[in-house]
């Protein structure tokens, strides 16, 4: 019996918030794999906010998604037909597979994943890009010390709160910025951040000098625009500021808002410097592996908030924004 595929396609580049017009919703019919191929049915698909940036025409470190493309989006799922000798059917895989419920594959960039190890959603979310992000961000880039006082920015989504949580693990005293009180809660109570500023509700300069009295060491910068210059403001000598993301900028429809406090770097011989997951992938797996060692001895925990039906990719994207997601956002197909 024939399958059907159905998928979204970029209809055309929004002009500040995605809006529904935005997406064409298609559906046609599942092609069969040719030689060297492999189809996937996904199970979960990952909404990043980075999606935000592949829909606009500029240059990033990927090419934009074309109008009339299938939307670029990581996922897992299941390997139900294969003519590639790497994968079997019945594998589960991860990989850059489209807002859609079938991808057709070389298996390039496809990697197999092992569910008896964690479930699905886990390797979109701790042991997926945000986890090799917050891991390699905050290690590689950040170079954190004991005793340091680290602040992260967006601290109760998918990257900001394992950030946090690694940061404790290598022994620093963690501030997480957050909106709302639940979530600064969560961060606290749950995952073991020394304090939380509800950026919603409390002056995030005040609160800062309140949280680090010696000044912040390390900033993680998951948000960009007033939060980066207050936090830059407060930096001590030799700070790191790690560009992570700046997503209350990814909507703008004027300039993006730079940091008016950046002579602070100046002042205290501080470094500021993006950071990128995708240098990382060759040791995705030695930090996998830590990072499971750190979940299994319960050291380090996510939460994942998966929202029922392809069909509700246009609305549920808006989440992220909208700080309405509770960790890692991801669709159940
Ligand atoms: N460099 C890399 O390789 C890389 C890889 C992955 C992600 N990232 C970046 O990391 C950041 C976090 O991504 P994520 O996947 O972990 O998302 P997330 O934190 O799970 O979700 C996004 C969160 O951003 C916050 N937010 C939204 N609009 C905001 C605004 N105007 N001001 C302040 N906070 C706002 C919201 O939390 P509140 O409720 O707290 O406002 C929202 O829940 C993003 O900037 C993303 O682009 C970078």
């Amino acid at each position: 019996m024939a399958v059907t595929n159905h998928k979204f396609l970029l209809a055309a580049r929004p002009v500040g918030m995605p809006k529904r017009t935005d997406w064409t919703y298609a559906e046609e019919p599942v092609a069969e794999p040719k030689e060297g191929e492999l189809l996937v049915k996904l199970s979960y698909i990952s909404l990043d906010p980075a999606m935000r940036i592949w829909i606009k025409d500029v240059p990033s470190y990927m090419p934009p998604v074309g109008i009339g493309e299938v939307m670029r989006a990581l996922g897992v799922g299941v390997v139900t037909a294969s003519r590639n000798p790497r994968f079997a059917v019945g594998d589960h895989v991860s990989g850059l597979f489209g807002v859609q419920e079938y991808a057709l594959t070389d298996g390039k960039g496809v990697t197999k994943v092992d569910v008896r190890l964690a479930p699905l959603p886990k390797y979109l979310s701790v042991l997926g890009m945000p986890g090799m992000t917050a891991y390699f961000g905050l290690l590689d880039t950040g170079q954190p010390k004991a005793g340091e006082t680290v602040v992260v920015s967006a601290a109760a989504g998918a990257v900001g709160a394992l950030v946090g949580q690694i940061a404790k693990i290598k022994n620093c005293r963690v501030v997480g910025i957050a909106g709302g009180a639940e979530k600064c809660r969560y961060i606290v109570s749950e995952l073991g951040f020394d304090a939380a500023i509800d950026y919603k509700s409390e002056d995030v300069s005040r609160s800062l000098r309140k949280h680090c009295p010696n000044g912040i060491d390390l900033y993680f910068d998951n948000v960009g625009g007033s939060i980066l210059d207050a936090a830059l403001a407060q930096i001590r000598l030799r700070a790191r500021i790690v560009i992570c993301g700046a997503i209350s900028q990814y909507n703008n429809t004027g300039p993006i808002a730079g940091p008016s406090s950046y002579l602070s770097l100046l002042m205290n011989r501080a470094t500021m410097k993006g950071t990128l997951v995708l240098d990382y992938i060759d040791r995705y797996p030695q930090a996998g592996a830590e990072m499971a060692g750190w979940m299994a001895a319960g050291k380090l925990k996510s939460r994942e908030d998966i929202v029922d039906g392809l069909a509700t990719f246009p609305d549920t994207l808006l989440k992220l924004f909208k700080g309405e997601n509770s960790g890692k956002l991801m669709l159940k197909v």
